[in-house]
C-alpha cells in the first residue's frame, strides 16, 4: 500500500481485530449490528430491492467518474464491494473501507474469485486511516444515510482526494413525482419487508430500517451543499429510475 501513499502503520490502528473499536457513537454501533447478521444474501437482496437496476446505477457513477487506467479509487462504506470489484473492472486499484467486519469478510472472500487490484480496510468513514490527496476518486454508495456524520465523512473524502478530483455519493432519494411516490412506498415500506421475511426477520428489520432511512433522507442538493461547505466546488446532481436514487459528485479545489 505504500507505493499508494497510504500509511500502513495507521491502517493497522485503525483496523481493529473486532468491532469495539469504533466509539461511543450509537448509530455506528446500529448500523454494524445491523449489517453483520447476513452479509452473504446482500448482493441478491439489493437485486431484489433495486429491481435490478443496481449495476446501472453504479455503472452511472463510474462513467461520471471518467477514470484513467490504474488511477486510485478510495470506496467508502464498500460493504460487500459490490462498487468497488466494478471499479476494479475498469483498471482501477481500489481501496474499499467498511466499519463492518463480516461484511468486509465477505468482500474478501469474494476477491478470491477475481482477478483484480483491491484492498479492504475496517474503519469509519468519519475518521479515516489515509493520507490526504492521494485518490483520483472517492465515492460512497448506497450509504450516505447511514453514515454517523455526513459532513466529517464527506470532509475525510476530501481530504483523502487529489486537488481537480472527484467526491461522489450515490444514494437512495425520494421520488419527485407526487403520484409516483406512493407506490414506492408501498413497494419499500410494505412489499420489501414481506419479501424480507421470507428469508428472514433480520432481512424484514433491514428493509424496514431502509424504508424509514430513505423517508428521512436528506434532498441531494443538501448533500450538495455540504459538499460546497467541507470545501468541494461544481456540485452535480444525476437522479436516475424516476428518482429513486441520485448521484451527488463535486470537485475538490
Ligand atoms: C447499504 S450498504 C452499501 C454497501 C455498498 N456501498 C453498496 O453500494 O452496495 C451500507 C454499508 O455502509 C457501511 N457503513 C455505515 N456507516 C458507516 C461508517 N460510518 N463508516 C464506514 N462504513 C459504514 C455499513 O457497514 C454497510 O456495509
Amino acid at each position: 500500500m505504500k507505493q499508494f501513499g497510504i500509511a500502513e502503520s495507521q491502517v493497522e490502528r485503525k483496523d481493529p481485530v473486532g468491532n469495539g473499536d469504533l466509539g461511543p457513537d450509537r448509530k455506528v454501533s446500529y448500523i454494524v449490528r445491523l449489517f453483520s447478521d447476513g452479509p452473504d444474501e446482500y448482493d441478491f437482496l439489493l437485486k431484489i430491492l433495486s429491481l435490478g437496476r443496481d449495476n446501472y446505477w453504479r455503472e452511472s457513477l463510474i462513467q461520471e467518474a471518467d477514470l484513467k487506467q490504474g488511477n486510485l479509487v478510495l470506496d467508502i462504506a464498500c460493504g460487500t464491494g459490490l462498487l468497488t470489484f466494478q471499479f476494479a473492472k475498469s483498471g482501477s486499484y481500489v481501496i474499499g473501507v467498511d466499519v463492518t467486519r463480516e461484511m468486509l469478510q465477505r468482500a474478501k472472500e469474494l476477491t478470491r474469485h477475481r482477478i483484480c487490484d483491491v484492498d479492504f480496510i475496517q474503519a469509519r468513514a468519519e475518521n479515516l486511516p489515509l493520507r490526504s490527496d492521494v485518490f483520483d476518486v472517492s465515492s460512497i454508495s448506497l450509504a450516505m444515510r447511514n453514515v454517523s456524520s455526513q459532513r466529517e465523512t464527506l470532509d475525510e473524502m476530501r481530504r483523502c482526494t487529489r486537488r481537480g478530483s472527484k467526491v461522489m455519493s450515490l444514494d437512495f432519494a425520494r421520488p419527485r413525482n407526487l403520484y409516483f411516490r406512493p407506490f414506492y412506498y408501498f413497494y419499500i415500506f410494505r412489499l420489501l419487508p414481506a419479501i424480507g421475511l421470507i428469508i428472514s426477520r433480520h432481512w424484514s428489520t433491514i428493509f424496514l430500517y431502509l424504508a424509514n432511512s430513505i423517508q428521512r433522507s436528506r434532498e441531494p442538493e443538501q448533500i450538495g451543499t455540504t459538499m460546497l461547505q467541507v470545501g468541494l466546488e461544481e456540485p452535480f446532481i444525476k437522479r436516475m429510475t424516476h428518482g429513486v436514487t441520485a448521484l451527488v459528485s463535486a470537485k475538490k479545489r
